[in-house]
């Protein structure tokens, strides 16, 4: 059994430095930053502690090997040669998913079948079976991904993606994916004892994600994880994850935010989901449109996923929103204001000149985070 793994922690693009900074903060020091991905080296606890802490991750893999390949006998040979059985024991369900980018061996279904084949050939030879593998046990799910005939073989440690937390009952037209939304949170300056407000919360993932930073309480806390069926992770393993996580919550920590939204409806959700993330009463939620918005506090931050006006006729009334905003804040320069969206003339109508811009991607669109620091931030 591996005493230390390879880990990979996957992004989203442009946000690899933001998953390092978290991977490091559990504690992790062989940290490397590649693109979409974070990649380190430690202990089995790692798998259970970084599922449940990462906010910003997509999936926790572990890496089984790596090489370059460029024909299938390679692929094959190469695969085969790993030590599977190290990880998934005889009655291991490996399904294989895959992908290829830049690659001479380009066909996925093709690439996908060889490396099955190669993990079934070495398990059986391991096992000592003369037939075929049972499966019937624990999910260990395999990825063949090759980048320019580099070959990568992890399995997912994960399950669901890590941005499914479980909170969320109900969403509007375009929730924004838990992870990034912790992200927007993570690149601001706000601590919990400062105000902290979402103009535009739809069904309230960025709130819910800033409460969940504020009070220090795991995001994986509330589901489940694939590796928990693993024999490769002691269950102790796990218990003393779950129970760091216990002793790490802050439910004392005061906090002040606050969702709004102009659609009632949308408050409704974002309220069910913020009880079903087992926050309570703890952020306050409101209807209220943007031209009404008043900061009632000294200073504060805002963090917000507006419409970005894509959708045919809805432009003008967008904008008018991005002018209504920077009107309302000019009268507030001790406040923080923090907004992504794909609209590139956002700087023009909200009336300046962000102090900082970051490229980011909401799915497959392109965004721009536009930072303005409030006084007390400069
Ligand atoms: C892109 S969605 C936000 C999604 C949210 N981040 C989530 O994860 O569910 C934009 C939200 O802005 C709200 N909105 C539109 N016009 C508004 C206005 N004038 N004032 C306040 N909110 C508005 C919409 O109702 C919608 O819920």
């Amino acid at each position: 059994m591996p005493k230390k793994v390879t880990l990979i922690a996957t992004s989203a693009m442009g946000l690899e430095s933001v998953v390092a900074q978290e991977v490091k903060q559990l504690g992790y020091e062989d940290v490397t930053v590649e693109n979409g991905r974070v990649r380190y080296t430690a202990d089995l606890s790692a798998i259970p502690r970084s599922n449940l802490w990462l906010r910003t991750a997509d999936r926790v893999k572990l890496l089984v090997g790596e090489f370059e390949a460029t024909t299938f006998d390679e692929l094959f040979e190469q695969t085969k040669a790993l030590p599977w059985e190290d990880y998934v024991p005889e009655d291991g369900a490996i399904p294989v998913i895959g992908k290829s980018v830049k690659s001479t061996l380009y066909s996925v279904p093709d690439c996908q079948s060889i490396v099955k084949k190669a993990i079934v050939e070495r398990m059986k030879k391991k096992y000592g079976l003369a037939t075929h593998l049972e499966e019937s046990g624990p999910m260990h799910r395999a990825e063949i991904a090759i980048h320019k005939d580099h070959a990568m073989l992890t399995l997912d440690t994960s399950g669901s993606g890590l941005h499914k937390r479980g909170y969320r009952t109900g969403q509007g037209e375009a929730p924004l994916k838990e992870t990034l939304a912790a992200a927007l949170v993570k690149l601001t300056n706000w601590k919990p004892d400062h105000p902290f407000v979402d103009p535009f919360c739809g069904s309230g993932t960025i709130p819910i994600e800033a409460a969940l930073i504020g009070q220090n309480i795991a995001p994986g806390f509330n589901r489940e994880f694939a590796a928990e069926e693993w024999d490769l992770i002691p269950y102790n393993l796990w218990e003393d994850a779950f129970n760091e996580a216990e002793e790490a919550a802050n439910y004392d920590q005061p906090l002040s935010i606050t969702g709004y939204d102009v659609d009632q409806r949308m408050i409704e959700i974002a309220r069910e989901n913020a009880l079903e993330a087992g926050l309570g009463e703890l952020i306050n939620w409101k209807q209220l449109q943007i031209k009404d918005f008043k900061p009632t506090q000294p200073n504060g931050y805002i963090v917000g996923n507006p419409p970005y006006g894509e959708r045919l006729g809805e432009k003008e009334q967008v904008e008018q929103m991005y002018k209504d905003l920077g009107h309302i804040m000019q009268d507030y320069p001790s406040w923080s204001v923090y907004i992504i969206t794909s609209n590139e003339d956002f700087e023009k109508l909200y009336g300046k000149e962000a102090s900082k811009r970051r490229k980011l991607y909401n799915g497959f669109i392109k965004i721009d985070y536009y930072q303005y620091f409030g006084e007390h931030e400069k």
